[in-house]
Order: C-alpha cells, then structure tokens, then sequence
C-alpha cells in the first residue's frame, strides 16, 4: 500500500514525528556525537564540498514545497484567514535569506560540509518544508479574526525580532570571518554576542519560538522543538570550545539562553 503524504492524517504523523525524534536528537548531540561541522568539522564523516554550496542545496528544500505547496493550494484554506498567507511568507522570507543570500554572503573561508550534514540536512529541511507548506496550504483553518489574537501578534513580533538579532549575528560572525587572517577564529563582539556566545542561535531559537506562538499548530511547535534540539547541543560545544580556546573569553557569556544555557 502507498502512503499518501498528502492526506491529513500522515501530515499530522509526520508532525508528531519530528516531536517525538527531538528529545532524543538532543540526547545524541548532548552527550554523543558534537554535530561535525564548522568548528568541530571533521572528514571522518565523508567528503566535503563547499559551505556555499551545502548550504543552498540542504536548505533548497523548504522553499522547494512552499511554492509547491502554494501553487497547489487549497482556496478555501489558504483564504480562510490573512494569518495563512502571513505565515507561510514568514517561514519562506527567512529561507529566501537562509538558501539564498546567505551563501552568497558567506565566506569563502567557511569550513566545507561533510556528505554526513549534508544528509540530514537535507532531509530535516524536505520534512519540515513539507510540514509548514502544507499546513498553511492545505490544512489550517483560521477563525477570521485569528489576527487580531494577542497569540499571533506576540508570536510574530518575537518570530521578526528573532530573526533580525539572527542576522545581525550572521554578520558579526561573517565580518570576523573576512578580517585576516580569515582562516582563524576570533572572539565575536556586538549585539546578542555581549550576552551569549552563539548569538545567531540565540536569534534563531526566539524566532521560531514566536513563529510556533503566532501559527499555534503541531508542524510550528514541532519545527520549534526541533530547532531547539539541535542549535542548544551546538551552542554549548560552541560555548565550551571558546572557553578552551581563548584565555581572555569573557566568562559571564551564556551558551545560547541567558540564565538558563
Ligand atoms: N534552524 C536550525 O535548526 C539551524 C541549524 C543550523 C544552523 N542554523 C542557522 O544557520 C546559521 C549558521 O549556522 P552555523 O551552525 O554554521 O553557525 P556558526 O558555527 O556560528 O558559523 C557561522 C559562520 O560564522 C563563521 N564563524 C563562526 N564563529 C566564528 C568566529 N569565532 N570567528 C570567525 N568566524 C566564525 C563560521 O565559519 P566556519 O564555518 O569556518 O566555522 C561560519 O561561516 C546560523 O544563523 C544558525 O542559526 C539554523
């Protein structure tokens, strides 16, 4: 028999799927393994290839099905509320920056990605583009007036907050990364980084925070337990690598989540 991943149902499953597979990613990558990529890179995972180019195709995905998703809409759906249409351009506005003009920008002395990231990034982003381009294209049904819900006002002031302090960290880091020597790591300085050492992860974990308050569904909920699974593991290794490595590290710096990580 074959599954139809178009049915609600199996949308639903594959929701509760990825919230089921994040407790235990964050496990694996707590105690385990160190995800092997940009500091921690290592070759031991399969050949490399270049960040840029790792970068546009792991993340291609998500747009890939959202315009597949908005080209195959459900008219009912999709008008049943402005908060659809809203969504679905928050989540494809931060991959247009993500798989787009982010490895453009990037470093060319960025470390390569080795086959084993490349992998399962690219098959995060293939579930979770189909979980978000769906929901708002095929599935939700939002009361008229959702908008004007203080649950989707908060959440999408924290999903537009979140992703300007990510970029503002994206460039901070992109900026050490070009003064030479540009093969060596510097402390970064600036914006969230006066707080926690990983300040793009920090960006990144409010602004899926407030895109899941603002969408208040399993797909949002569960990309938000996903993200934190996998960017708080990596921004204690990062936290503890800085620590080792530069004996002037300010020490009241947090990993990713000031008094909490
Ligand atoms: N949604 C998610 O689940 C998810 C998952 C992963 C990443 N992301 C996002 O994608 C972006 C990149 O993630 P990432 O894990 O690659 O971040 P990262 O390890 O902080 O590296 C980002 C870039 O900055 C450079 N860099 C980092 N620290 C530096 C330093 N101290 N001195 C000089 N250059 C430095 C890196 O070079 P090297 O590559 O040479 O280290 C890389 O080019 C972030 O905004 C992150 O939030 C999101």
């Amino acid at each position: 028999m074959v599954m139809n991943i178009f049915s609600k149902a199996n949308h639903e499953k594959t929701g509760l799927g990825l919230l089921a597979v994040s407790p235990p990613l964050y496990i694996l990558l707590t105690f385990g393994v160190v995800a092997p990529f940009g500091k921690h890179s290592s070759n031991k995972w399969g050949p490399c290839i270049n960040a840029k180019l790792a970068w546009f195709l792991f993340e291609c995905p998500n747009l890939i099905w959202s315009v597949y998703a908005y080209l195959t809409r459900d008219e009912y759906v999709f008008s049943s509320s402005p908060a659809n249409c809203i969504l679905l351009s928050l989540f494809c506005i931060h991959y247009i920056n993500r798989a787009v003009i982010y490895p453009m920008r990037i470093s060319e002395a960025s470390q390569p990605v080795n086959l084993a990231v490349l992998t399962s990034a690219i098959s995060f982003c293939t579930v979770n583009g189909y979980l978000q381009g769906l929901e708002y294209c095929q599935f939700r049904v939002y009361s008229k007036n959702y908008i004007s819900s203080p649950k989707f006002i908060i959440g999408c002031i924290l999903r537009c907050t979140g992703f300007v302090l990510n970029l503002q960290a994206d460039s901070i880091l992109r900026r050490l990364r070009n003064t030479p020597p540009k093969a060596q790591y510097k402390i970064p300085n600036g914006g969230l980084f006066r707080y926690t050492s990983c300040a793009n992860f920090s960006g990144e974990i409010i602004e899926w925070f407030g895109y899941a308050l603002a969408s208040n569904s399993l797909s949002g909920w569960a990309f938000f337990a996903w993200v934190c699974a996998n960017l708080i593991p990596r921004g204690v290794s990062h936290h503890k690598w800085y620590l080792d490595k530069f004996e002037d590290y300010p020490k009241d710096r947090w990993a990713v989540i000031p008094f909490i990580v």
